[in-house]
């Protein structure tokens, strides 16, 4: 298929968009609401041109075989011109003194495209005040060109429709909750609206008298300035005035520095251009990110203060009885080899434990295993996916093979039906939850949550299944028996794929629906309703977290859930499959780098000699044979003596493991342990010898995120004080150890990874410049897999296998005594305990603390008010906290967030442990409550996004533009949106 551009013939994509056809012809033309991954908003009528002698837009038409596009007939040229017209009527020209001004900015390219000298309509302000009311971002109603980017931004694809247009008002802008300060509106600070911005009505603050030149001016020394220039427009035209800004804004690149980073929060891997001066951040650019593209959520657009925080450690420290003196590299590292060596040599090597940073990058986690098992000859290593997602990995290693997501994002929005269980996706992963939220509103995908709390998703959701604490694996097995009971299988899938089929059919016979309705609290009707549901879909994504994992059932119930997935023929096509939501951002590349007990990179097995002489000969060293301790094993272990030491970098471990007042017991006793940080966190407190690491902005490497995609972060700023890279650090060790690492960059650690790791065999830091990526397994020639399973299952005859598991009664239980049932998970707007996000003022202004959910009838049977102290205490410790009431949890459920350092809800959970990964079972905790009798403000301030009335619409409704009596289409009789 082919149109004509301008005469010359382009081929052309069945189901394109016109205006992409012509942008990809090389053709220039005007388009300035236009933005590829928002879609056709239609409200700037920039884009027209005449195909086959009629004026149409140019983003709003699909390319039709055999059209003839003309994009500068006279009709069209004049149509764009009088549409831009209009434009410059909302908007000021004063770029020389504007923040927005760095070569990127539509409205002043757009006037450099057409030439525009002189506007026909003069610029007139709108009737409002800068709203300046959120902690991040301002809104300029005088700059504001009604281009509805922003709005398309936050209800289509952000979703959460908190923006719109009052288009049928006298003077239109746009509005937050339909007419709320942006400060107290339903506004989660994504920053959607203000990336898609084409001009500067929507500016981070951290930008503003900051990029420009001159933008630091006073106001009125700038008004004068922009008086000036308004001054000699009608004499000398938009071509000088736009020239001069050129050159400022060409002086502007000395001074901006623009690095690709990874974001460094959850594991949904959204990568941008992070924009520095000096140590400043100016803001944060997401653009192309290949799982994210223009989203982000709080925490990656905002959430960046800690790097330039005065907390940051930035010496190393060492213990002088109860307090740190600081101390040289030279005398720290010194000093945490020679006592590492010293307990190897009275102890032995396993009386040594190491434990990697989710938050590090992949080569580091790399080194830190090499220095356990190579230099020190231990295999006791993990990192903390042990506290999270090592069940889910479990239950796809069982089934399936590979411990990882089954595809990409982008399968999870093609799917038919989206069952989502135990995650509260809209706020632990928020950018991926974008994908569901938007798929779900605009294209009618199906949405079954199961969960404890009436999250955002589950209100969203086509059925909510609310099961009893601890019973997921019983409904999921009993639909599961009910599909294959009832002929509803995919069995000629089965028949194909999946080994195992008798016996887990047997094993099934248990969960019937009258049991599982009994035991979960499900009506039958709901159970048989999410059945068909299942197995009518196109396509099923089964999405979850730790409300599974968290469980001493986790690897079970996540072996469940890929057992539902196989019997419906759920596998190795788009749209389908099983993700597990990795938390950090690096957890996933943790684990693959060999950051475990009994895996060497890539999961292969310590006890494999034939692999273990592979990395021997590579090392040049002799290896432990024996699987090492996991991270809940080195505590008993700390406790029983066998442990004397411990080296932990990035791992809050003593208040984010489970029963935090025994962790801690535990590590007051090692005879000796390096900590290596930013902060001095809590653990820290526990330490010997502190040294002070760069976070990622400070650093190169890769990430792994929870579609196993490997991205590059490159280095934006200098490591700050005296603090450095983890795998400096590491490698610094191990050589005073004795080894002889002469690592000079990250990109030679992973020259020594891929032909180690078969699954990692093609990955390469060229093939992950900029802002390409890989998901793995790579194979040596680079080939990736976006979809992992398309040829086989990863088993040595190529099929999975149906794995029969049992329930058994979650632990913990309540009692008379403890009565309450305590859940626990994350916020929005704070990661974990919060040490790096309370580091960003705007994020404490709007989420200063952490507060207990309380049901309506329980706070009415026991006199709670929202505001309220008590005090919960479990059979392992206590908190003090005050409640908020709400809806969202049901009887007596109660739901803490993590964000605590000083009353973390850890020290309330317990040491019990999912059986197979020793996965600690935080979801099943037991609390009784007492009300302390004092009152004080709700916990969160009213200017906390969910106290918003979002306004949901589809888009900018520009429709509604078009009815005004004052539009018409450019190329016939142009008026203009009235401004005064
Ligand atoms: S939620 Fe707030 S920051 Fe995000 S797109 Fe909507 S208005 Fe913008
Ligand atoms: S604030 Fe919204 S409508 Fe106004 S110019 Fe920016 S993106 Fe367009
Ligand atoms: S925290 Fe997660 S969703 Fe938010 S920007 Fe970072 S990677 Fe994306
Ligand atoms: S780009 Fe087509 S109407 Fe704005």
């Amino acid at each position: 298929m082919s149109a004509t551009i301008n005469g010359r013939s382009q081929a052309i994509q069945p189901g394109e968009r016109l205006i992409d056809v012509v942008n990809r012809s090389g053709v220039e033309i005007p388009q300035v609401c236009y933005h590829p991954q928002l879609g056709p908003i239609q409200t700037c009528d920039t884009c027209m041109v005449e195909v086959d002698g009629k004026l149409v837009r140019a983003c709003g038409t699909l390319a039709a075989d055999g059209m003839n596009v003309v994009t500068s007939s006279p009709r069209a040229d004049a149509a764009q011109r009088e549409a831009f017209d209009r434009i410059l009527g909302n908007h000021l020209l004063y770029c020389t003194v504007c923040d927005n001004n760095n070569g990127n900015c539509t409205v002043h390219n757009t006037t450099s495209l057409l030439h525009v000298e002189h506007q026909e309509i003069p610029y007139k302000p709108k009737p409002y005040e800068v709203d300046l009311s959120n902690p991040f971002y301002r809104y300029d109603p005088d700059q504001c060109i009604l281009c509805g980017r922003c709005v398309e931004a936050c209800q289509n694809l952000q979703v959460n429709e908190t923006l719109s247009i009052n288009w049928e008002a006298p003077h239109p802008r746009v509005l937050w909750d339909g007419g709320a300060p942006i400060g107290e509106s339903s506004c989660v600070s994504c920053g959607h609206c203000v990336t898609v911005c084409p001009c500067n009505a929507l500016m981070e603050k951290s930008m503003l008298g900051e990029a420009g030149y001159f933008t630091s001016l006073p106001k009125p020394a700038l008004n004068g300035m922009i008086d000036v220039v308004k001054g000699v427009e009608p004499e000398l035209g938009y071509g000088s005035i736009l020239q001069i800004s050129e050159v400022e804004a060409a002086m502007r690149e000395s001074h901006i520095k623009r690095t690709k980073t990874v974001c460094t929060y959850c594991g949904v891997g959204c990568s941008f251009d992070i924009w520095t001066k000096d140590r400043h951040i100016l803001k944060v650019e997401p653009a192309h990110g290949p799982a994210n593209g223009v989203s982000t959520c709080i925490k990656g657009k905002f959430g960046w203060d800690y790097v330039n925080s005065p907390d940051r450690l930035t010496k190393p420290l060492i213990r002088e009885g109860d307090a740190f003196r600081e101390a040289s590299w030279d005398e720290a590292l010194t000093l945490a080899a020679r006592r590492f060596a010293e307990i190897k040599a009275a102890t032995g090597p396993d009386s040594l434990a190491f434990i990697s940073s989710s938050k590090c990058t992949n080569e580091e986690s790399y080194l830190m295993q090499k220095l356990a098992r190579a230099v020190i000859g231990t295999n006791n290593m993990d990192n903390c996916s042990r506290y999270c997602q090592a069940p889910a990995t479990t239950g796809l290693f069982r089934t399936v093979g590979y411990g990882g997501d089954s595809g990409s994002i982008s399968d999870i929005e093609n799917a038919g039906l989206v069952l989502i269980v135990g995650s509260n996706t809209a706020e632990s992963h928020p950018v991926l939850a974008t994908r569901v939220k938007r798929a779900h509103k605009m294209r009618g995908q199906k949405l079954i949550v199961s969960d404890l709390r009436e999250n955002e998703m589950a209100r969203r959701a086509d059925v909510f299944l609310h099961p009893r604490p601890g019973t997921d694996l019983i409904w999921l097995s009993a639909v599961t028996r009910y599909i294959l009971d009832n002929g509803l299988a995919d069995q000629a899938f089965i028949h194909k794929w999946v080994n195992g089929a008798g016996e887990y059919e047997k094993s099934l016979e248990p969960f019937t629906f009258e049991m599982a309705s009994q035991r979960c609290g499900i009506p039958i009707e709901t159970l048989t309703k999410v059945a068909h549901m299942i197995v009518e879909a196109d396509g099923v994504c089964i999405l979850w977290a730790m409300g599974v994992t968290q469980h001493t059932m986790g690897s079970d119930t996540s072996t469940a859930i890929s057992n539902l997935l196989l019997a419906t023929g759920n596998y190795m096509r788009t749209g389908t499959g099983a993700y597990p939501l990795r938390g950090h951002n690096n957890v996933q590349g943790a684990s693959d780098h060999g950051a475990m007990p009994n895996f060497f990179p890539g999961y292969q097995k310590v006890e494999d000699p034939e692999i273990r002489a592979k990395f021997e000969k590579a090392w040049n060293v002799s290896l432990p044979s024996k699987p090492g301790l996991d991270n809940h094993m080195m505590i008993d272990a700390i406790h029983d003596g066998r442990l004397k030491a411990m080296y932990v970098f990035g791992e809050e471990m003593s208040i984010v493991d489970s029963n935090a007042n025994y962790v801690g017991d535990a590590l007051s006793k090692l005879d000796f342990f390096v900590m290596q940080e930013i902060f001095f966190s809590e653990t820290c407190r526990f330490a010997d010898v502190i040294l002070p690491a760069s976070p990622s902005l400070e650093k190169e490497g890769t990430f792994t995120s929870t579609e196993r995609r490997i991205q590059r972060l490159y280095q934006a700023l200098e490591p700050l004080g005296e603090s450095r890279p983890d795998w400096e650090i590491i490698q610094d060790i191990a050589n005073r150890l004795g080894a002889d690492w002469k690592y000079e960059h990250p990109s030679q650690i992973y020259e020594e990874i891929a032909p180690l790791t078969p699954m990692m065999a093609g990955v390469t830091y060229e093939r992950l410049e900029g802002y390409k990526s890989l998901q793995w397994p790579v194979a040596e020639d680079g080939s990736d897999q976006p979809l992992l399973y398309t040829k086989q299952f990863k088993f040595p005859d190529g099929k999975a296998t149906f794995f029969p598991v049992p329930w058994s009664e979650p632990t913990d239980q309540q009692d008379a005594e403890f009565d309450l049932h305590l859940n626990n998970g994350r916020l929005l707007e704070h990661f974990h305990e919060g040490n790096m996000t309370y580091r960003t003022e705007g994020i404490r202004e709007k989420t200063p603390c952490t507060f207990v959910e309380v049901s309506p009838e329980l706070a009415a049977d026991r006199g709670i008010q929202t505001g309220s102290w008590v005090q919960l205490t479990s059979r392992y410790g206590k908190v003090r906290v005050q409640a908020v009431i709400t809806t969202r949890v049901h009887g007596k459920e109660l739901y803490m967030p993590m964000n605590s350092v000083d009353e973390p809800v850890n020290r309330l959970t317990s040491s019990h442990t999912d059986k197979v990964t020793h996965t600690p079972a935080y979801k099943e905790t037991s609390v009784q409550l007492r009300v302390l009798g004092e009152t004080g403000e709700n916990p969160l301030p009213p200017t906390n996004s969910r106290f918003g009335h979002p306004t949901p619409q589809n888009g900018v409704e520009v429709e509604r533009k078009w009815k005004r009596k004052d539009y018409r289409e450019p190329g016939n009789q142009l008026v203009h949106i009235q401004t005064h």
